[in-house]
């Protein structure tokens, strides 16, 4: 199944030695379930993480954690931070999504549809994603405040963000904008592996006139940094890790139940009172779960819109095609935002300063990762530093960055493994990932990967039918907008002036010069080239959200109100990606986390008695 053969050996070894000693393995799953929860939370996701874990800090209060997926024990390539690719296509722990047939891009994929891995196992996306740790821009959460989601200013977040934070970086720990107590980890990707790679890309920032500086600060826009991840002593720390494992066992107010698809939620009326959920370890017969305060979903962006139109939440006219009674019309699944990256720009060095696929599966890598927890198996995926630029297409008023450029120390041609898995993961032929990727075997070499941070183009996720068990219609819309295309471009360019300095000719630094078969009308290098092979080619940094929608109650756009309550229903709520508003200049797990941290605060305070 999984077409990296070198991983299993590797990871098997490397997991043996490393973890033989402690009996991780241990069952999590509550043995009896209770007929009835003040709270039921729905995925065990990064967002459901860290509301199970605080929701339960009150002892009074009974929560249930359901999750679709299973223990993330049983995959050992999950604790392995190098091992984040051979993820992305494993059926045991993603829900191997696809977009529909794109119509103006992803045309080098089978059908024209993208791959969309989405996590499905305890820590949900947070047990297969980078690890990256970012925020974003101060002026992302001034927008969201700004167009109705009251108390989510910058401001009013950043308190969660700080509540959040366990920087190991001693510089970073002393400023205002971070935190040291807090559950995640956030450390240095070049802790345990560094790289003269590293060193170029922010020597190269400075010479051509940025700074080098906090990109989780006050002001990230022309900002270049080394990367910093949830990694913690070698190993991944989920959110779930984070949040949840510290805590099993010495709460029994706390139940944890995997292998559980939750189908719908119950509703009497217009109140949430339950779900009704299949038990893979049970009878085929669904099982209702009563929750005596709330429901809250935490299934994600594709699956928390899912649930909602299968309980006839969602728009009036999809859920009537497909014969479900609609209880409450609302704009459910409209507004799905992503993050788009061009993966095609790689470049050979003449040093040994990348990390060659080859080397992470020689024997001095597995020891010094089994015995040192150091190495290249250590380094989150590779990821090295990322740059937070500003873009002539975007406008002078918006003091926001709109371009990324991300640091990757793996040249995915450097092995014929890297392009296999590569074409495998993002579903592409395997001869045509060889004509875009391969030649550059057992070289050194790195990548260089723009990213449109805000993008036109906006899609939907919409039901293929009523059954609960069918993968939803996932419409991203991809470069339907033309700005989008421009502004993909401008990244191009911006890589290429990273890379045309000095500190990249003293490695030797060289673009390669693979042609893509469907784009040799046009000169190579020209726009129009790129134009071509972007639309082949660009595919998802994994960061969908919007899909329902935060905002002011009488916004018709929006699903939930700032308190994340589902309009028109009494005791459900949304926590997770799906609410956010607009896209931040990052990724989205730490805003996920914040948004956690933000609901629980506000649903405890909801519940409290004033008398106590
Ligand atoms: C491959 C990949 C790489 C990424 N890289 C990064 C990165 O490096 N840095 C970063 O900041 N962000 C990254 N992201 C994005 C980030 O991880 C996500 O935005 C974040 O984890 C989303 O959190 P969530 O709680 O909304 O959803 P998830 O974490 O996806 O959680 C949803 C959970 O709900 C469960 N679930 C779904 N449906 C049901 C159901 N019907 N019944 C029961 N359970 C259900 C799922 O199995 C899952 O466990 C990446 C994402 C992916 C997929
Ligand atoms: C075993 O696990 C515990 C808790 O996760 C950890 O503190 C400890 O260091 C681990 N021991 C070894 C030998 O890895
Ligand atoms: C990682 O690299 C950055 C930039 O050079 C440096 O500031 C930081 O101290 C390094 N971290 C570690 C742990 O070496
Ligand atoms: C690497 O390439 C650069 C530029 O082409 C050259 O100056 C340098 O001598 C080369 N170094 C090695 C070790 O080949
Ligand atoms: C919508 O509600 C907000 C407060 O939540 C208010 O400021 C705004 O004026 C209202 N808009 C309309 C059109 O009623």
């Amino acid at each position: 199944m999984t077409s990296l053969a070198w991983i299993p050996v590797v990871i098997l070894i490397a997991y043996a030695v490393h973890y033989a000693m402690n009996g991780s393995d241990r069952p999590l799953d509550a043995e009896r379930l209770l007929a009835s929860y003040d709270y039921v939370i729905v995925g065990a996701g990064s967002a459901g993480s860290v509301l199970a874990a605080r929701l339960s800090e009150d002892p009074e209060a009974t929560v249930l954690l359901l999750e679709a997926g299973s223990d993330d024990a049983r995959v050992p390539e999950v604790a392995v931070p190098m091992a984040t690719f051979s993820l992305w296509n494993n059926r045991d722990v993603t829900w191997s999504y696809k977009t529909t047939p794109q119509r103006d891009a992803c045309q080098s994929m089978t059908n024209q549809r993208c791959s969309w891995p989405r996590g499905r196992l305890l820590g949900g996306s947070s047990s297969i994603n980078a690890m990256i740790y970012l925020r974003g821009h101060p002026d992302d959460y001034d927008r969201w405040s700004a167009t109705g989601c009251d108390g989510w200013s910058y401001e009013q977040v950043l308190p969660y963000f700080v509540k959040s934070e366990r920087n190991l970086n001693r510089n970073l720990a002393s400023s205002s904008q971070h935190g040291v107590n807090g559950p995640m980890t956030v450390a240095d990707a070049n802790q345990s592996f560094s790289s003269e790679l590293l060193d170029a890309f922010l020597k190269a920032g400075v010479s051509l006139g940025y700074e080098v500086g906090d990109v989780n600060g006050e002001q990230p826009t022309g900002k270049f940094m080394h990367n910093q991840a949830n990694v913690e002593n070698g190993r991944r720390q989920s959110v779930f890790d984070a949040y949840v494992r510290p805590v099993i066992g010495a709460r029994n107010n706390l139940h944890i139940k995997t292998r559980a698809l939750v189908h719908r939620v119950l509703l009497h009326g217009n109140r949430a009172v339950g779900i009704q959920v299949q038990l893979e370890s049970e009878s085929a017969d669904l099982v209702k779960i009563s929750a005596s305060r709330e429901v809250i979903l935490a299934a994600g962006s594709v699956n928390t819109p899912k649930i909602l139109m299968l309980s006839g939440i969602g728009r009036r006219d999809h859920l009537e095609s497909l014969h479900i009674p609609v209880v409450v019309d609302l704009p459910v699944g409209d507004n799905l935002q992503d993050h788009v990256l061009f993966p095609v720009l790689q470049f050979t060095v003449n040093a040994s300063v990348s990390i060659r696929v080859d080397d992470a599966k020689s024997v001095t890598e597995i020891l010094k990762y089994a015995v040192l927890k150091r190495g290249i198996l250590s380094h989150p995926a590779g990821i090295m530093g990322h740059a937070f630029l500003k873009s002539t297409n975007q406008r002078a008023d918006d003091i926001r960055p709109y371009i990324k450029l991300v640091l990757n120390g793996v040249m995915l041609g450097g092995s014929e493994e890297g392009t296999r898995q590569y074409s495998a993961i993002v579903n592409q032929d395997l001869e045509l990932g060889r004509h875009v990727f391969g030649g550059y075997e057992g070289r050194h070499g790195f990548h260089l990967y723009p990213v449109i941070l805000h993008p036109d183009s906006i899609g939907t996720i919409r039901l293929a039918s009523s059954d609960p068990g069918d993968i939803p219609l996932i419409e991203p819309a991809y470069l339907s907008q033309e700005n989008d295309i421009a502004m993909m471009v401008e990244g191009i360019r911006l890589a290429e002036s990273v890379v045309n300095t000095e500190p990249f000719a003293i490695l030797g630094a060289k673009m390669t010069t693979n042609r893509h078969p469907n784009c040799l009308d046009h000169e190579f290098d020209s726009d129009r080239y790129w134009v071509c092979v972007i639309r082949h080619m660009a595919a998802t940094e994994f960061h969908p959200v919007g899909t329902c929608k935060m905002g002011s109650r009488n916004d018709s756009t929006t699903v939930v109100d700032p308190d994340l309550k589902v309009k028109g229903i009494e005791g459900l709520r949304i926590v997770d990606a799906s609410v956010i508003p607009s896209l931040i200049s990052g990724n989205t797990n730490a805003p996920v986390v914040m948004i956690a941290e933000k609901a629980a605060d506000v649903i405890k305070e909801s519940y409290h008695d004033p008398d106590d």
